[in-house]
């Protein structure tokens, strides 16, 4: 019986571990709700072949990207875009570069820019978090 008990206190020691974990990941998750720029100029790697981002960095395969969050979608100086991108009247939110970036050619049917899609929400936030970074000058 003495043992029986010994067990279940063990039980109950490991089952409390879970409450006792929760309350420093609601700080980390509120992080990663606002994302990561550290880890999204890391998933930046991805872009790079096509994109540059220092201000009045040169046009490449795509558009230099420096100050895109906030700008109209299509209107950087000097770039030939598709008419799927030049007719848009979307504008970068967080939200419009999170979906566009989940699935562009969903967001933006007939666009030109050959990247199939970032499936995982969580480096997606990352990687909005990183390009807000980007100042036009
Ligand atoms: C293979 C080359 C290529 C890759 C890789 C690529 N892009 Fe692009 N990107 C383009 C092209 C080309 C356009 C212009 C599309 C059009 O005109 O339809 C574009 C357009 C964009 C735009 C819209 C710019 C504007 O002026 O409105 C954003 C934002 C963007 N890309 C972000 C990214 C991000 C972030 C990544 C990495 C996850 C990425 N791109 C990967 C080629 C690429």
């Amino acid at each position: 019986m003495v043992r029986q008990g010994e067990v279940l206190g063990a039980a109950v020691s490991f089952a409390a571990l879970p409450v006792i974990l929760a309350s420093p990941p609601a700080a980390s998750a509120q992080q990663a709700a606002a994302g990561n720029a550290a880890a999204g100029a890391r998933q930046f790697l991805a872009c790079r072949a096509c994109h540059t981002v220092a201000p009045g960095g040169a046009n490449g395969v795509g558009p230099n990207l420096a100050g895109i969050m906030g700008a109209k979608a299509g209107t950087r100086p000097g770039f030939a875009y598709s008419p799927a991108m030049k007719g848009t009247t979307l504008v970068w939110t967080a939200a419009e570069m999170d979906a566009f970036l989940a699935r562009p050619n969903a967001r933006l049917p007939g666009n030109k820019m050959a990247y199939a899609g970032m499936a995982n929400a969580a480096a997606r936030r990352d990687l909005v978090a990183y390009l807000a970074t980007l100042k036009a000058k």
